[in-house]
C-alpha cells in the first residue's frame, strides 16, 4: 500500500480483509449488478471521456475503468485498498492493451499517491460510502482530478433479497461485521445534500446530484443470492465454512429469496454526484 496517514485515519483492517476475501467471487456474484451501474456512472460524467486520463477510485475488479475505456478514455488508473481486488483487475485489463490501462495502485482514497491535477476525471463507483471522513476523500479527489463522477446507493434504497439472504445466513452463524454495520444503513455518503455540500466545501464547482433507477440483468433467485453472498461483508464468514456448508448456505439463500417473492429483475436506485474544479477547461 502506498500513501501515508495517521493510524486514527486508517481504514479498518477488517474492511480490507473482507474485500480481499471477496475478490475471487466478485465478478460472478455482485459483478453483474455493478456493471450496468458503472456504465451509467460513466455516461453521467461531467466531461467527455474521449482521450481523457481517468482515475478509477475504489476500482475493485475495474468495472468503472473498463466502462471509461469503452467510452473512449485514453488511460485509466485504478486505485483500491484491496490488493486482491486489484489483482483481478490487472488480469482483465489486458483486453485494453491497445490503450493504456495504467498499472493499478493499492492506496487509500484519503492519501492518494498522485500528483496534483494529474487526472482529467475521477470515477468513484460505490467507494465514497466506505470513507470514515467523506470530506477528506472529496478533498483528495479535488486535489488530483479536474472533475468527478461518484456513485452511491440512494438513501433508503433496499431490496427484499437483502433481508432474505441475511436471515438465511444468520441461521448458519453469520453476523454482520462491525465495519459493515458502521456503514449501514449506508447513509454516510448517500444523502445527496450532504454529498453536494461536502463536494462544494472541498472546492468543487458545478456540483450536481441525481438519483436514478438503473435496471440490471440480475433476476433469478440464484443470481440474487449470488449478488448478496458475493458481497464483502459475507466473504470472511463464508471462508470459515467447508465446501458442503457453503453449498448449504447458498441453497438456503436461494430458497429464502424465492420464498420472499424478491425474484424478478433487480433495479437499483443510485445517486450520482458530479462536479468540476473551477479552473478545469471544459
Ligand atoms: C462496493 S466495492 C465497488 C468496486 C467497484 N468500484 C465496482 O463498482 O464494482 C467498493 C470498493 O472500494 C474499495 N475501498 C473501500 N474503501 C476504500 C478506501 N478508503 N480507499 C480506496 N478504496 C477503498 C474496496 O476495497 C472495494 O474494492
Amino acid at each position: 500500500m502506498v500513501g501515508n496517514q495517521s493510524p486514527s485515519r486508517r481504514p479498518p483492517a477488517d474492511l480490507i480483509h473482507a474485500y480481499d476475501a471477496a475478490a475471487d467471487g466478485w465478478d460472478a456474484g455482485p459483478g453483474p449488478m455493478y456493471a450496468p451501474l458503472a456504465r451509467t456512472l460513466v455516461a453521467a460524467a461531467p466531461v467527455p471521456l474521449t482521450g481523457r486520463v481517468v482515475l478509477d477510485l475504489g476500482a475493485g475488479t475495474g468495472v468503472a475503468g473498463r466502462a471509461a475505456l469503452a467510452a473512449g478514455a485514453h488511460r485509466v488508473v485504478g486505485a483500491d485498498l484491496s490488493e486482491a481486488m486489484l489483482h483481478r483487475h490487472a488480469l482483465k485489463d489486458r483486453a485494453f492493451e491497445d490503450r493504456a490501462a495504467g498499472c493499478p495502485v493499492a492506496a487509500d482514497a484519503v492519501a492518494l499517491p498522485f500528483r496534483d491535477g494529474c487526472f482529467d476525471l475521477a470515477l468513484a463507483a460505490f467507494c465514497l460510502n466506505h470513507l470514515i471522513r467523506l470530506a477528506d476523500g472529496l478533498a483528495e479527489l479535488r486535489r488530483v482530478a479536474g472533475a468527478i463522477a461518484a456513485s452511491t446507493f440512494a438513501a433508503g434504497w433496499t431490496h427484499p433479497a437483502k433481508e432474505a439472504v441475511d436471515e438465511a445466513a444468520r441461521s448458519f452463524g453469520y453476523h454482520p461485521p462491525s465495519w459493515y454495520t458502521a456503514l449501514a444503513p449506508g447513509e454516510r455518503a448517500a444523502d445527496p445534500e450532504l454529498l453536494a455540500s461536502c463536494a462544494a466545501a472541498a472546492g468543487f464547482t458545478r456540483v450536481q446530484t441525481r438519483t436514478m433507477a438503473v435496471p440490471t440483468p440480475v433476476a433469478t433467485p440464484a443470481a440474487l443470492a449470488a449478488w448478496r453472498l458475493g458481497m464483502a461483508h459475507y466473504a470472511p464468514f463464508l471462508q470459515t465454512l467447508d465446501a458442503p456448508a457453503r453449498i448449504a448456505v447458498r441453497r438456503a439463500a436461494e430458497q429464502a429469496v424465492a420464498a420472499s417473492g424478491a425474484a424478478g429483475p433487480l433495479t437499483v436506485e443510485m445517486t450520482v454526484l458530479t462536479a468540476r474544479r473551477a479552473a478545469h477547461p471544459d
